[in-house]
């Protein structure tokens, strides 16, 4: 999210997400990586929560993004990242039974409906981001401003 950087505007945004996106897929295939090397229990729990962390502040990054630009579909994204979250969770069960074979199973249909996520909603997201369309922060700013005088 660029609105730390003080260099938000759409398309900005739309690239930080794809980096985003980069990030947490390396990060999917680091813990499925770890899983089949057999690491520690301690180890596993360090990447699964660095997974999670990263994917947790990525989806608020991108629902902020969306309701800073008031996109209409934000109700289903944020539906879905819902999901996307819960099913992340069910790695912890699976790691805390020692079920490797359960975990790897989860960890590659998460990186096909992560991967399809952002090639539908993700993708529907940016372009709607990088059309003219959308409210610019400084037009917003500026409103909030003729509100306050
Ligand atoms: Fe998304």
């Amino acid at each position: 999210m660029s609105l730390i950087d003080g260099n938000s505007s759409p398309v900005h945004d739309t690239h930080v997400m794809q980096v985003e996106h980069d990030v947490q897929i390396k990060l999917l295939s680091a813990f499925g990586d770890a899983v089949k090397q057999r690491q520690s229990a301690h180890e596993l729990e360090v990447v699964y929560k660095q997974l999670m962390d990263y994917t947790s502040v990525h989806f608020l990054s991108e629902q902020l993004l969306m309701r800073m630009y008031a996109y209409p579909d934000y109700e289903l994204h944020e539906q879905r990242h819902t999901q996307l979250m819960e099913r992340l969770d069910t790695l912890q069960a699976s790691l805390a039974n020692d079920d490797r074979e359960r975990t790897l199973e989860t960890v590659q249909y998460l990186r096909e409906r992560i991967l399809g996520h952002i090639e539908t909603d993700d993708a529907a997201l940016a372009q709607y981001l990088q059309a003219d369309l959308v409210p610019s922060v400084a037009n917003m700013t500026g409103v909030r401003q003729a509100d306050a005088d």
